[in-house]
């Protein structure tokens, strides 16, 4: 719940702070096919850049479930005719009886799947409800040189997990892409993790240790590292 409540917190804020986040959906989507779907899955949609990547991208589909544990997110979510929001957690073993469908054809998750915390049963559930499924899942290389000022560790997967369990439920070809977001300061940076919900709401620095990245730390840019999975057999 620290992750939903970290994101339902700063919801209004995060289209300014999700710059890689964005970046991410429209390589993802750009992944995809462009075949006419019927139903259409997006786990972990926040307000919608999967969405609106299915339409800039031109993917056409005829119904699309929104699916996240936020419900300041899926307020800011586009609607529409063709769109059903739900609220559900992956993290629950049953979250799949929420969906209007047990069954889809497309499924996307972009930039979520990093905070399930039962990664084995999530991918289970999401490998029982479609076959084609493409992942962009941050790995636990983001943040890497701040973590390593700090000396703590990543909340988040490792590729090398990632990779293994993802193999174990999906036919899926990997690609981990590194991207770097410079600021002026280091408070700068430290408000971006703050507000883009990066943290998941974990392994907040102490007071003494904040001080010190704001006043000594190095750099003054973020890394981020992304793991895309798509389906091994879609690609020619
Ligand atoms: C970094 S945002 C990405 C949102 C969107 N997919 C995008 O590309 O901009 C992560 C989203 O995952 C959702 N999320 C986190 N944990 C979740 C869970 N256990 N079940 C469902 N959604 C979750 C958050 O509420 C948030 O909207």
């Amino acid at each position: 719940m620290r992750v939903a409540l970290e994101f339902s917190r700063y919801a209004s804020q995060y289209n300014s702070r999700n710059i890689i986040q964005a970046k991410v959906a429209q390589k993802l989507l750009s992944l995809v096919p462009k075949r006419d779907y019927s139903r259409v899955i997006d786990i972990g949609c926040g307000r919608g850049e999967v969405h609106r990547n299915l339409i800039d991208q031109g993917i056409p589909f005829a119904h699309l479930t929104a699916m996240d544990i936020s419900k300041p997110m899926l307020h800011l979510h586009p609607s529409g005719e063709s769109i059903i929001k739900i609220e559900a957690d992956f993290n629950s073993s049953d979250f799949i009886k929420a969906l209007p469908y047990s069954h889809y054809d497309l499924l996307l998750s972009s930039s979520a799947l990093q905070w399930s915390q039962a990664l084995e049963s999530t991918l289970a559930a999401l490998a029982a409800l479609c076959d084609e499924c493409y992942f962009a899942i941050f790995t636990s290389e983001t943040f890497r040189s701040l973590q390593l000022y700090t000396n703590t560790a990543s909340p988040i997967y490792d590729e090398e997990i990632l990779k293994e369990k993802i193999g174990q439920h999906f036919d899926v070809q990997f690609e981990t892409v590194r991207y770097k977001l410079n600021f002026d300061t280091p408070y700068q940076m430290l408000r971006y993790i703050k507000e883009s919900g990066a943290s998941g709401g974990r392994q907040r620095l102490g007071y003494k240790e904040l001080k010190r990245v704001i006043e000594n730390y190095p750099y003054k840019y973020l890394e981020f590292e992304v793991l895309y999975a798509s389906p091994r057999s879609k690609k020619q």
